[in-house]
């Protein structure tokens, strides 16, 4: 499936749902705020939009929302760039999970039998049924967070390729994990995977910035776990406020090129998300 091609994780009513909850405004609160009807509030969050630009720009500055990222996902046709280069081969393995998919990722040198992964998807057999078949081994597994539909059979995956632990972040209650904080480095032949401590969703939660240094040109790659999605951001379940503060310090420490593999929805870039993302006014 073409990355173009991949349904975005978050509908305008699900962008709705989450800035209303950040911002504490329930339905009521934002009619009267807006003057848009809580019918017509009520129905967007109901996967049925009906509103018009002009609701759709009182919304997004009640909610601190970007006006023009909305107003796209409302006509649906939220922006995704063209896929940028990298170093290296990516693929994404999106695997079925409840209404919607779960992604995670292998990286490698384009041509060889191993790389890396990066979360295993809801389960092993979904994983077994997306894996490349160019991938022989893995050198190492690293975990962005320790909800069920990232973690399906990861001990199984670290034992299979008789690795000694999945790299975690700090506070994952994970039994095959061994801790990665902020800012620690890891080498795994040309490649160089640093932690980035982002809770927000959970308060367990690092993104991966991938890197070939040696490379001679070439973006890098932030495995971006649920911080972010193409048009949206996590739940925000353990924290709004900080899941909010790391997204914009990861936004703005790297290259504006850099390419985001989230935990759902297509790939997209920092620069796309800078400009369009709903969330980042
Ligand atoms: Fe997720």
């Amino acid at each position: 499936m073409s990355n173009l091609t991949v349904p975005l994780e978050d509908e305008l009513g699900d962008v709705l749902e989450k800035a209303m909850r950040q911002a504490g405004l329930p339905e009521e609160a934002l009619a009267a705020l807006t003057g848009v009807p809580t019918a017509k509030i009520h129905d967007a969050i109901d996967y049925r939009p009906d509103l018009s630009s002009a609701d759709l720009q009182r919304l997004a500055a009640a909610l601190g929302l970007n006006e023009i990222g909305l107003c796209a996902l409302g006509c649906g046709q939220y922006p995704l760039p063209e896929a940028a280069a990298l170093p290296f081969c990516v693929y994404p393995l999106r695997m079925r999970h409840g209404i919607g998919f779960a992604n995670a990722y292998l990286v490698a040198d384009c041509g060889s039998s191993h790389g890396i992964l990066f979360d295993t998807g809801p389960g092993i057999d979904a994983l077994a049924a997306e894996w490349p078949a160019a991938i022989k081994t893995v050198d190492a597994v690293f975990l962005t967070h320790a909800e069920r539909e990232h973690t399906g059979g990861l001990c199984e995956v670290v034992a299979r390729f008789g690795l000694p632990a999945a790299f975690c972040p700090a506070g994952a209650r994970v039994p095959c994990g061994q801790t990665m904080g902020e800012g620690e480095r890891k080498n795994f032949d040309r490649f160089e995977v640093t932690a980035l401590s982002t809770p927000g969703q959970v308060s367990a939660h690092n993104c991966y910035l991938v890197s070939a240094p040696s490379a001679r040109a070439g973006g890098s790659l932030l495995v971006s776990g649920d911080l972010i999605f193409a048009g949206s951001v996590g739940g925000g379940y353990f924290s709004h406020r900080e899941l909010a503060t790391h997204l914009r310090r990861v936004l703005q420490a790297v290259p504006p090129r850099t390419v985001i593999a989230p935990g759902h929805g297509p790939l997209t870039t920092v620069e796309n998300e800078l400009r369009y993302n709903p969330f980042l006014a």
